[in-house]
């Protein structure tokens, strides 16, 4: 059963389990990490850059513990193939670029 081809980014959000800590990321290297891998379905949702996924009114995500976890699970389920620490310059930079928590 092929089930985590279809739980892409939208779900997950409640597994805080292997979410690694925003606040030890680098954001300057979480940019570049971001942007090869994630900006491709945001953008052809939303248009630009796509980053109005992270901006718009009705935004998921609503504290780090729940960035960290959604960025893992983005990771997991994309098959970026980040290393926890991948995915905490990730979300470090998510946060100091748009979530601002
Ligand atoms: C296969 C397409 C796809 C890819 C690739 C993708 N995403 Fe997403 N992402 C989505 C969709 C669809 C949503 C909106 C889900 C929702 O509204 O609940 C989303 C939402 C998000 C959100 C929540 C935005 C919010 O606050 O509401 C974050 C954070 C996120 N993605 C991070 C990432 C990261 C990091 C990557 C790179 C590893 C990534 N995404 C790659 C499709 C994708």
């Amino acid at each position: 059963m092929k089930i985590l081809t279809v739980l892409f980014c939208g779900a997950l959000l409640a597994s805080g389990v292997h979410a690694a800590p925003v606040a030890k990321g680098d954001p300057k290297t979480g940019k570049g990490l971001h942007d090869k891998a994630c900006i491709s379905c945001h953008a052809s949702m939303l248009g630009g850059d796509g980053s109005e996924i992270y901006t718009r009114a009705d935004r998921k995500i609503q504290n780090t513990q729940q960035l960290a976890a959604r960025v893992s699970a983005c990771n997991a389920n994309t098959g970026a193939g980040w290393f926890p620490e991948d995915e905490a310059h990730v979300a470090a930079y998510l946060n100091q670029q748009y979530y601002k928590f």
